[in-house]
Parts: C-alpha cells; sequence; structure tokens
C-alpha cells in the first residue's frame, strides 16, 4: 500500500483486494457485542470536512473509534476557515496537533493530493471526496457489497456485470468505481444523458450508453447516482419529470433485472428522482448494507495505512482463559 489513499488508483489488484480482505476479517471481529478493537490506540485520525457530509464522515468517526484511535473531527463550518484561514495554515495546525492520518473532504478537486504532497503534515492523507473528482472508500464499500452478493466462494468480481447510472459528471463515486472496478476486472458500463457524461470518459476503462433499458437485462449490479443539483450551473435535462423517466429506476425498469442482480446508490437519495421509493426500499436493495460495509471498509484502510498492531492483538483469549 501506499502512505495516503488519494485515488482508486492508487490500488493495485493486491492492494485492493488486501484492503477488502482485512475488512471482512474486520467486520467479522467487530460483529459482536463489543465493537472495539485495541489496534490503533494512541494514535490520532483527524477528520477534516469542508463539505457536507452524513454517511462518510459518521462513518470513518465510527471506523476509528472501533480501532481505538483518537478522533478529531473538524468541520470547516464553524472554524477559522470562515475566518479564510487558508488549507496550508490549517494543515499545520494539525500537524502541530500530532494527526496520524488525516481524512478530509473537499470541494476542491485535487485538495487532498495537495495536502499529501505540500509537506505540510507527516501523517496519511485519505480522501473522502474531492470536488467532482474521486472518492476511492466509497468505491471500496460498493465493492465489498457487490463481493458479498455476486462474487461467490472465491470472492472474485472478474466478469461481474456492474451499470452505472446518472449524473456521471458531477460524480466522484463513479471515476472512482470504474477504476476500482476495473482493477478488479468486472466490466462497467456508464449510463447517463449525453450532457451528464464528463469530457474524456471515452478514455475511462469501462463502455457508456444513453439507454438504461438495454443495460439492466444482463447486470448483476445496477449503481443509481445522486442528481447532484448543488453543483449543477445550467440546465443538463429538460425537467426532473423528463429525467426520472429516461434515467430512474423504478419498478417496471428493476424487473428487468436478472433475480440475483442488487440495486445499489452512495446516498444521499432523491427518492422519486433517480431511484423510486419502491425500488430503494425493495429486498434486494443494499443501500442500507453499503453504509454498514463502509464502517469495515474505513476501519481496514485506516488500519493499513497507519501499520496497526496485529489484529486481535491486546484482547483476551477465551479459549486460553477457561
Ligand atoms: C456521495 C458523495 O458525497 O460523493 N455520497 C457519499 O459519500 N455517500 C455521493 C453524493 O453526494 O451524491
Amino acid at each position: 500500500m501506499k502512505r495516503h489513499l488519494l485515488s482508486a488508483a492508487d490500488l493495485d489488484r493486491d492492494d485492493a483486494l488486501l484492503v477488502l480482505d482485512t475488512a471482512a476479517e474486520l467486520a467479522a471481529l467487530t460483529d459482536r457485542a463489543v465493537k472495539k478493537l485495541p489496534t490503533l490506540r494512541g494514535r490520532t485520525v483527524v477528520n477534516l470536512f469542508f463539505e457536507d457530509s452524513t454517511r462518510t464522515r459518521i462513518s470513518f468517526e465510527a471506523a476509528a473509534k472501533r480501532l481505538s484511535a483518537d478522533v478529531i473531527n473538524f468541520s470547516a463550518k464553524g472554524s477559522s476557515v470562515s475566518k479564510g484561514e487558508s488549507l496550508k495554515d490549517t494543515a499545520l495546525t494539525l500537524e502541530a496537533m500530532g494527526a496520524d492520518a488525516v481524512v478530509i473532504r473537499h470541494g476542491a478537486s485535487g485538495a487532498p493530493h495537495r495536502l499529501a504532497h505540500s509537506g505540510w503534515i507527516g501523517g496519511s492523507v485519505v480522501n473522502a471526496g474531492d470536488g467532482t473528482h474521486e472518492h476511492p472508500t466509497q468505491a471500496l464499500l460498493d465493492a465489498f457489497t457487490m463481493r458479498r452478493h455476486l462474487a461467490g466462494s472465491v470472492g472474485d468480481l472478474a466478469g461481474r456485470r456492474v451499470t452505472i447510472v446518472g449524473d456521471v459528471l458531477h460524480s466522484r463515486v463513479a471515476r472512482s468505481n470504474v477504476l476500482l472496478l476495473a482493477t478488479l476486472g468486472a466490466e462497467v458500463t456508464l449510463v447517463a444523458p449525453p450532457t451528464l457524461l464528463p469530457v474524456g470518459v471515452e478514455s475511462w476503462p469501462c463502455a457508456t450508453s444513453y439507454d438504461l433499458d438495454a443495460h439492466l437485462r444482463d447486470a448483476d449490479a445496477v449503481m443509481m447516482l445522486r442528481v447532484q443539483r448543488e453543483r449543477m450551473n445550467a440546465a443538463f435535462f429538460p425537467s426532473a419529470r423528463e429525467y426520472s423517466r429516461r434515467y430512474g429506476l423504478d419498478g417496471r425498469r428493476m424487473a428487468l433485472l436478472p433475480d440475483h442482480a442488487i440495486v445499489m446508490h452512495p446516498g444521499p437519495m432523491n427518492r422519486g428522482m433517480e431511484i423510486a421509493a419502491e425500488v430503494a426500499d425493495a429486498p434486494r436493495s443494499v443501500i442500507v448494507e453499503q453504509v454498514s460495509n463502509g464502517v469495515s471498509v474505513r476501519m481496514a484502510v485506516l488500519y493499513l495505512l497507519l501499520g496497526g498492531a496485529q489484529l486481535g492483538a491486546g484482547e483476551t483469549d477465551p479459549a486460553a482463559e477457561a
């Protein structure tokens, strides 16, 4: 593993499988009454959030706490950032407090890269979503979820078909998923209106289409993306109604999926827009499970980047006690 996790492309196949296998091990360890492991005792993880977040922020916090790290949560609202403090001065402050890892979410694409390669801080940097660029831990938790449902006992996603639908243009989730799934050998098709596909998408390791119905019958997983209105400065489609008619996943479209196929969404959802409520709440929807898997995957990332003590170390072995 590299020292930082900035892009899904930082992970080769072995690294990605190591994170996913470690996450599975951690999920099993914490799937019991006492969820805490002593692995990162004495280490400090700072969550630096310049952009709104529910799932990602809470999940990184839960992950660090379950590994017994000290956690400092920093959100730009209510901090000196609103007084105009720069990323550099914020970083120097964190460094002075002895952060071993900084988890950063920022509205500007490239902010985590700047933080990692500026020399301002000595610890590891984890990208928790930067602008419209990348969100590598989301891709990891998505792959973890797909592996649980689709990969069989060998845990291999090679050849699995994943259809990613919607606002690809503004989605850091889509880019990170395409990169990671390609590394793992899955076949990805991006489905979106032409206005919501980024320039240069031809060079991404995936196929593209404008026709959703054509890519449901053979999909193993369909991932719906949120329409990111807050990043839209123009009209990208005629109306919300027209968008959901062409690109929304409703009950009729869900019925086209093979029986084993799962429905995913990174959240937050616009119910009734990209996904109908009956689909979001259907038995094949794994949206809530994605959130819990996020904790295990982020535990694995922090554990591997910070080189924690051996898994299970410091715990009493009930067999030895008897
Ligand atoms: C995504 C994000 O913030 O990039 N959400 C998440 O992390 N779970 C997707 C989104 O905002 O639509």
